[in-house]
């Protein structure tokens, strides 16, 4: 049984989602502009945002937000803040590779309680209430159990063009190519946290992201028993945007693995 604010989120998320959609449909008509070399945002990103945000203010109005599109909106409750990335991936959407998602995080008092995180085209809704497990679909998730370096399958965010972590991205593959079973570049690091959640992937390293990226990952990785980091130290990648994760056993070996890439 979901409970009214997930309700709320997943409802809100749908509705934005049918518009992504019809904007999926019709690619060639779509407005882009470049923010940043190899950064994107399509008239499908702002449309989207702007239906999340009416949806979520209909049934919160008090709460704050924080939008990759919109940036932050003071509310009169600012113990609640929805933290909100309309399409997490969209150079694969511009570029019809359906990996892309909706993700919605609800934050209360600096801490992630909810998270939702939906890829409308293959229609798999990735869900985590704090307390209460991580779901796809109704299905309850688990990350992987795989304890060795050399059976994992790594998801390894590879930055675009314009970002200042390309040599670092080039070693830490380097490294990894050498010590892993495998690695995949998704394009969506909201998506790829997901993956980790259902076992898909057994790790991920992303560098330089926004919290909006990855507060809902977050989430539906520690929900499914599994763990995020710094990539390079104790702190919070939701405040340093250096994220790795894994199971107990995996993290620590991924993290010695980026520490020697980045030592070499
Ligand atoms: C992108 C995705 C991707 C990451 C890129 C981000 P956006 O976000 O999170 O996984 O590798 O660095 O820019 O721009 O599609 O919201
Ligand atoms: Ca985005």
């Amino acid at each position: 049984m979901a409970t009214p604010i997930m309700n709320v989120m997943i409802g809100a998320v749908r509705k934005a989602a049918r518009s992504l959609q019809r904007d999926y449909g019709e690619l060639s008509n779509l407005q882009v502009s470049q923010k940043a070399p190899g950064d994107y945002v399509t008239a499908a990103d702002k449309k989207c945002d702007k239906i999340l945000r009416e949806e979520l203010q209909k049934a919160r109005p008090d709460y704050t937000f924080l939008t990759e599109e919109s940036g932050a909106i003071k509310g009169s409750d600012p113990d609640h803040r929805f933290i909100i990335d309309p399409i997490d991936g969209t150079m694969n959407f511009m570029h019809a590779v359906p990996v892309f998602a909706i993700t919605v995080a609800l934050e209360r008092k600096n801490e992630i309680v909810a998270g939702v995180t939906y890829n409308p085209i293959s229609d798999e809704m990735f869900t985590a209430e704090k307390g209460s497990g991580a779901f796809m679909n109704n299905r309850r998730l688990r990350v992987a159990a795989r304890r060795e370096l050399h059976e994992a399958l790594v998801a390894y965010e590879i930055p675009n063009r314009g970002s200042k972590d390309l040599p670092l991205s080039r070693a830490e593959i380097g490294v990894l190519q050498a010590r892993v079973n495998g690695i995949r570049g998704m394009g969506s690091v909201a998506l790829g946290l997901g993956y980790l959640a259902a076992g898909r992937v057994d790790a991920l390293v992303c560098r330089n992201i926004q919290s909006w990226d990855i507060a809902a990952g977050v989430l539906l990785v520690r929900e499914a028993g599994g763990f995020t980091a710094d990539c390079d130290s104790e702190a919070n990648p939701l405040e340093t945007g250096n994220i790795a994760g894994g199971n107990a056993d995996l993290l620590p070996l991924l993290k010695q693995a980026l520490k020697d890439a980045r030592t070499a």
